[in-house]
């Protein structure tokens, strides 16, 4: 397994492997996660095999792909946060889901601030982008907060969509970048942490 693993003050994430097959895969068929990260679709065992298989390639070739997500006090699961290529464009897309239990704690804003952190700084990416179906309002919510700009709004595999995309110089003006004290967030965010692997 290549690729870093990123801490933050309650999440270490770690990019998924094999051993993840069956977690993610219940993670990615739980109704409430499904419903707008795969257009409600229930995937097969076999595409989440594949979806992480797609992952290990590109942090092998891009440096970025998906993390596991998991709360540092217990190394408890609770869902994924990552940088995926794009469909719509040309350029990583930020995706994250968690467990519902996980809802409503910050955690996948801090999940995803440590993703921005290490495809800005690390990686060096220049651009981020994001998409969200408008009913999809908790979504909203975190690109919102990560100091993510609407684009424009239009159509994706069917769907009403805002697009989003985020400049390296737009993050790093955003409150979330830099830590907890100048965010004044709780769950500031470090920058990467060990290499794993690679
Ligand atoms: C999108 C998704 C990850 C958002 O989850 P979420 O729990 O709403 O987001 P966060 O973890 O950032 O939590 C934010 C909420 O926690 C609250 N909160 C509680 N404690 C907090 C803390 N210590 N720090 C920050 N926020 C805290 C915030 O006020 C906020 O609530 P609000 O939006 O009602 O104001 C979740 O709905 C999900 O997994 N959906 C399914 C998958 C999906 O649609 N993914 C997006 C497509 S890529």
């Amino acid at each position: 397994m290549s690729g870093p693993t990123l801490t933050t003050a309650r999440l270490s994430l770690r990019p998924c492997g094999t051993g993840d097959v069956d977690w993610l895969h219940a993670l990615w068929t739980d109704p409430q996660v499904r419903r707008f990260l795969f257009d409600d679709a229930v995937m097969t065992r076999a595409r989440a095999e594949e979806l992480i298989r797609r992952s290990a390639h590109t942090f092998e070739k891009q440096g970025y792909g998906l993390w596991i997500v998991t709360r540092r006090q217990d190394g408890v699961r609770a869902g994924f946060a990552g940088l995926w290529p794009a469909k719509w464009e040309d350029g990583p897309e930020i995706v994250y889901g968690l467990l519902p239990a996980f809802f409503g704690q910050g955690l996948a804003l801090e999940a995803a601030a440590a993703v921005l952190t290490c495809g800005f700084g690390a990686l060096g990416l220049p651009r981020i982008l994001a998409a969200a179906n408008p009913p999809n309002t908790r979504s909203v919510r975190v690109l919102e907060r990560l100091g993510m700009r609407l684009q424009r709004t239009g159509e994706l595999d069917g769907f009403e969509t805002l697009f989003y995309s985020l400049t390296r110089e737009g993050f790093e003006m955003s409150p979330l970048h830099g830590g907890p004290d100048r965010a004044g967030y709780p769950g500031g965010v470090e920058q990467p942490g060990s290499s794993s692997g690679s």
